[in-house]
C-alpha cells in the first residue's frame, strides 16, 4: 500500500504563519507536525509516499527530504493550485498507479497512528475505506450516514441538520477505482474538487465503501486552538530530559525537556515542557503544556500553554496564555507613557488584549 499525503492547501485559518510557511511545518513539542504524520506511516509498514505540496514545496522538502530518516522514499508531487482534496489525488495518478492507498490530510494527528486501520485495509479491501469519530458538532465537519453493518450510505459536507454525530477524520484508504470518481465530478460551490463527493459518486456506483469508527483522540492542526491543544496532547506523552544548562537558581517540576545548547537560569519551569535548542529563559516562569522553540528568548515573563516559534522573544510580559508566536516575533513591554498598547502586527494577525 502507498500514501498520499496533503501538504498543500490554503491554510487560511492558521494566518498570519501561512503567509510565511506551510502550516504542515507549524511544530508541535517543536516537531513539525507533518513529522508525526510520516513517522505513523512508516509505522503501519508503509515505505513509498507521495507528498503533495503547494506554494511551500521546497521548504517541506528541505525538511523532509527524500524521506530516508522517517525509512521512507517520498515523492513530491506539485499542486499548481489548491483547488480541494479530490484534486490533489487527481494530479497523484502517475505516481499511485493502480494501488491502494492511503490519503492522509498532513496537517491532521492521530495519537494512535494509523497502524490497525492499514492493517484492516490491506486485508478487507473496499473501494474507500473511511475513518470516523463521533463529534459534537458535526455541521463543521464532513459527515458519514452508516448502517449497522459499518457501510457507509451517504456523505454530507459540513451539513445544517447532520443526519449522524459520524465526522471524518483526515485518514482515508482507496483502491483505484476512486481515480474514476476524481475524473467524474465537478467542483463544490467553494469551487473545489471534494473528496467527499468523490466518495458519494463511488457509492453511487454500487461501490463497496466501508466505515471504521474510532474514539480515541484525533485533531487537526488548522487552527491556533488546535494547534495548542495538539501540543498539550505531545507533551503529556513528553520524557524528561535535560541536556542543556539549568541554573542552581531554577527549578524544574515534572517532565521538562532541554534541549543542548539551551539555558533556563533563575526560573520555574513545570512541565510538561520542552525548551529547544538555543533558547534561553531567563528570570521567567514557563509551563504547564509549553513548547519553547530553538533560540527563543524569555525574560521576566510568565508564558503557560502556548508555543513559540523559533527565535521567539517575550520580554516583560507578566503572563502570556493560549498563545502561539511566530518565528523570530517579538513581545515586550511599552514605554510607560503614553499608556497605550503599541502594535506592529502583520496581516491576519490576532492581539487579544486584556482591559
Ligand atoms: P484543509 O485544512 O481542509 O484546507 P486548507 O489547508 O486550505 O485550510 P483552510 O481551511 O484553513 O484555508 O486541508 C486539509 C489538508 O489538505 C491540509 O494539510 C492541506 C491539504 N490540502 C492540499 O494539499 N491541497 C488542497 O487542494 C487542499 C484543499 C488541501
Amino acid at each position: 500500500m502507498k500514501a498520499l499525503v496533503l501538504a498543500g492547501g490554503t491554510g487560511s485559518r492558521l494566518r498570519p504563519f501561512t503567509h510565511t510557511g506551510a502550516k504542515q511545518l507549524l511544530p508541535v513539542a517543536n516537531k513539525p507536525v507533518l513529522f508525526y504524520a510520516l513517522e505513523s506511516l512508516a509505522a503501519a509498514g508503509i515505505r513509498e509516499v507521495g507528498v503533495v505540496v503547494g506554494t511551500y514545496g521546497r521548504e517541506i522538502r528541505e525538511l523532509a527530504g527524500e524521506g530516508g530518516a522517517f525509512g521512507l522514499r517520498i515523492t513530491y508531487l506539485r499542486q499548481s493550485r489548491p483547488r480541494g482534496l479530490a484534486h490533489a489525488v487527481s494530479i497523484a495518478r502517475d505516481f499511485l498507479g493502480d494501488d491502494d492507498f492511503l490519503l492522509y490530510l498532513g496537517d491532521n494527528y492521530l495519537p494512535q497512528g494509523v497502524t490497525d486501520f492499514v492493517r484492516l485495509s490491506a486485508a478487507e479491501p473496499a473501494a474507500a475505506r473511511l475513518l470516523l469519530t463521533p463529534v459534537a458538532d458535526p455541521s463543521a465537519f464532513g459527515v458519514a450516514e452508516v448502517d449497522p453493518d459499518g457501510n457507509v450510505l451517504r456523505l454530507e459536507e459540513k451539513p445544517e441538520n447532520p443526519r449522524s454525530t459520524l465526522a471524518l477524520i483526515g485518514v482515508y484508504a482507496f483502491g483505484p477505482a476512486v481515480h474514476e470518481a476524481v475524473r467524474a465530478i465537478t467542483p463544490s460551490a467553494r469551487g473545489e474538487l471534494e473528496i467527499t463527493h468523490a466518495v458519494q459518486w463511488m457509492i453511487d456506483q454500487g461501490l463497496r465503501v466501508r466505515a471504521e469508527t474510532t474514539t480515541l483522540p484525533w485533531r487537526d492542526t488548522g487552527s491556533a486552538e488546535d494547534m495548542l491543544e495538539v501540543n498539550r496532547h505531545v507533551l503529556d506523552g513528553l520524557e524528561g530530559r535535560i541536556e542543556g544548562k539549568v541554573d542552581a537558581r531554577s527549578t524544574l517540576v515534572g517532565r521538562v525537556r532541554v534541549a543542548e545548547g539551551a539555558v533556563v537560569r533563575g526560573s520555574r519551569v513545570v512541565g510538561p515542557v520542552v525548551i529547544g535548542a538555543g533558547a534561553v529563559v531567563s528570570n521567567s516562569s514557563i509551563g504547564p503544556y509549553t513548547s519553547i522553540g530553538e533560540d527563543c528568548r524569555v525574560e521576566d515573563s510568565a508564558v503557560e500553554y502556548s508555543v513559540l516559534l523559533r527565535g521567539a522573544q517575550i520580554e516583560g510580559a507578566s503572563r502570556i496564555e493560549s498563545s502561539l508566536i511566530g518565528r523570530g516575533a517579538f513581545v515586550g513591554p511599552a514605554p510607560r507613557l503614553p499608556q497605550a498598547h503599541r502594535l506592529v502586527i502583520g496581516d491576519h494577525s490576532k492581539v487579544y488584549l486584556t482591559p
